[in-house]
């Protein structure tokens, strides 16, 4: 093995079940769930700054200004190709963690990171919203991995009784990114004309770190022992994971569970959509998958500053790290809560929650034009609505699938689940703009706002009409969801 540790190394449990090891190994997969959120929210403070560098860029190139139409198409590329990387990569899942291994598979993953974050760095550099794109499109594969492997990989090292809690971590970290992105993205940071190209190429960070400490984390045992057939390599991992000598009891769960894969064979995807065994388990991962995106979730960590700015707001950046700040925290309380309420209450009590959210913000949508205070009230229902999907809809469909599926089925049903959660993703993030444009009342400023967007600052915007309009076309992706 490329660690092999000396004995020693091993530590004390650190807690039930908790080692410094499993601490490590955790942490360091997880780096990679950072990541992804930082890009999920990187680009919605600095919007208005890129599009302005993409005019330049142009105007540079023809001689001319963009025209609104174009910049909003670029615009739009430059979010949601993102999600077409993770929808493509998300497939590859399966394969890949089963030909290299998930450690193996999460190490090279870095190297998207590095070519993604590397072109969106230098794109101002290279005058080319095409670097722009590339890179966006590559650190989202970066991301579509990330979304399987990591949750594979924590959910196959942690003892049964924590697995839920650390299960979690992964959407823990991704809020987190989310919010550093956020924070980064002020313009007394990050966020300004001439660091912007630092903001986005910092994504290469975590993944530098990642393979400073990988190294000296475990394979994962149940893939060694059940996939790959090295019993003497899998005990070795599982030792140091758990710190004790003994790991015969573990051993055998997973005899067992090889035992009734190697009877089973190996699992394709369309072997998973045949075998009546598998349909309860598939329906359950993909329909909470479908419930998490077609919350329109993204709508909000993708364009909630554009939203905030039209509502009258004078430091949008402020209200996006306001949801941001809410999104982490309500993630520590479903950890706490977790394997306390079960998956099933908190994920209904969330979707639960949203729906009122929802219903408050259209009613309060209703009375916006007599009582301009309304606007706030739908901001408030926003913050809800981000609270109330971290209590369950955001962390549990990424790990429910791990823990629906023994080792023969998990990497491909992995897949099917992260590429639907990925392609909703995508979806949402389109169909929010042009929904922002056809919302039925929108006032004047949405209905001819040639960009699209319909939201953006280089249109004199009456403040309640934009923040209904969207808010509202935002319930209708709710509602159609
Ligand atoms: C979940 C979703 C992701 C979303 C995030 C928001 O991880 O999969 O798309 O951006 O939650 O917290």
């Amino acid at each position: 093995s490329p660690y092999s540790p000396p004995r020693d190394e091993v530590p004390p449990d650190a807690g039930p079940g908790i080692t410094s090891t499993l601490v490590l190994s955790v942490f360091t997969a997880v780096l990679g769930s950072l990541q992804c959120g930082y890009n999920i929210g990187v680009i919605n403070a600095p919007q208005k700054i890129i599009e302005q560098n993409y005019n330049a860029t142009w105007l540079a190139r023809h001689n001319a200004s963009i025209e609104l139409s174009t910049l909003t198409t670029l615009w739009s590329l430059s979010v949601a190709i993102f999600s077409i990387g993770g929808m493509i990569s998300s497939f590859l899942v399966g394969v890949i963690s089963e030909w290299l291994g998930r450690k193996r598979a999460m190490i090279i993953n870095n190297a998207l990171a590095f070519l993604g974050g590397a072109l969106m760095g230098l794109a101002k550099l290279g005058c080319s919203y095409e670097m722009m794109i590339l890179g966006r499109f590559l650190i989202g594969a970066y991301s579509g991995l990330v979304s399987g492997l990591v949750p594979m990989y924590v959910g196959e090292i942690s003892p049964t009784h924590l697995r839920g809690a650390l299960g979690t971590l992964h959407q823990l970290a991704l809020v987190i990114g989310i919010l550093i992105a956020q924070v980064f993205g002020l313009d007394s940071l990050l966020g300004s004309p001439e660091l912007w190209p630092l903001l986005l190429g910092l994504t290469v960070a975590p993944s530098a770190l990642q393979l400073v400490l990988f190294p000296f984390c475990p394979e994962s045992p149940r893939y060694l022992y059940i996939i790959r057939n090295k019993e003497s390599k899998a005990k070795e991992s599982l030792k140091r994971l758990t710190g004790r000598s003994d790991v015969s009891e573990a051993l055998t769960e997973m005899k067992e569970e090889k035992r009734r894969m190697d009877m089973e064979r190996k699992v394709s995807i369309t072997q998973l959509f045949r075998c009546r065994i598998y349909r309860q388990p598939l329906l359950i991962a993909v329909v909470l998958q479908l419930s998490q995106q077609l919350s329109g979730i993204n709508a909000i960590f993708y364009y909630s500053t554009s939203i905030f700015e039209s509502a009258g707001l004078e430091q949008p950046v402020f209200a996006t790290i306001g949801a941001g700040a809410i999104n982490a925290a309500f993630t520590v309380v479903s950890l706490f809560l977790v394997e306390r309420a079960g998956r099933r209450t908190l994920h209904l009590v969330g979707l639960a929650g949203m729906m009122v959210c929802a219903v408050v913000m259209t009613v309060a949508l209703v009375y916006l034009d007599r009582v301009p205070a309304m606007s706030y009230i739908s901001m408030v229902a926003i913050f809800g609505f981000v609270a109330f999907f971290e209590i369950g809809p955001g962390p549990i469909p990424w790990f429910i699938v791990a823990e629906l599926f023994s080792q023969g089925p998990r990497p491909a049903a992995m897949a099917v689940a992260g590429g639907c959660n990925w392609t909703c993703n995508f979806i949402i993030g389109m169909a929010f703009q042009s929904m922002a444009v056809s919302a039925p009342r929108t006032g004047g400023h949405m209905q001819s706002n040639s960009r699209g967007v319909g939201m953006h600052p280089c249109a004199p915007t009456p403040p309640h009409n934009a923040v209904h309009a969207h808010v509202q076309c935002y319930t209708t992706v709710f509602r159609h969801a």
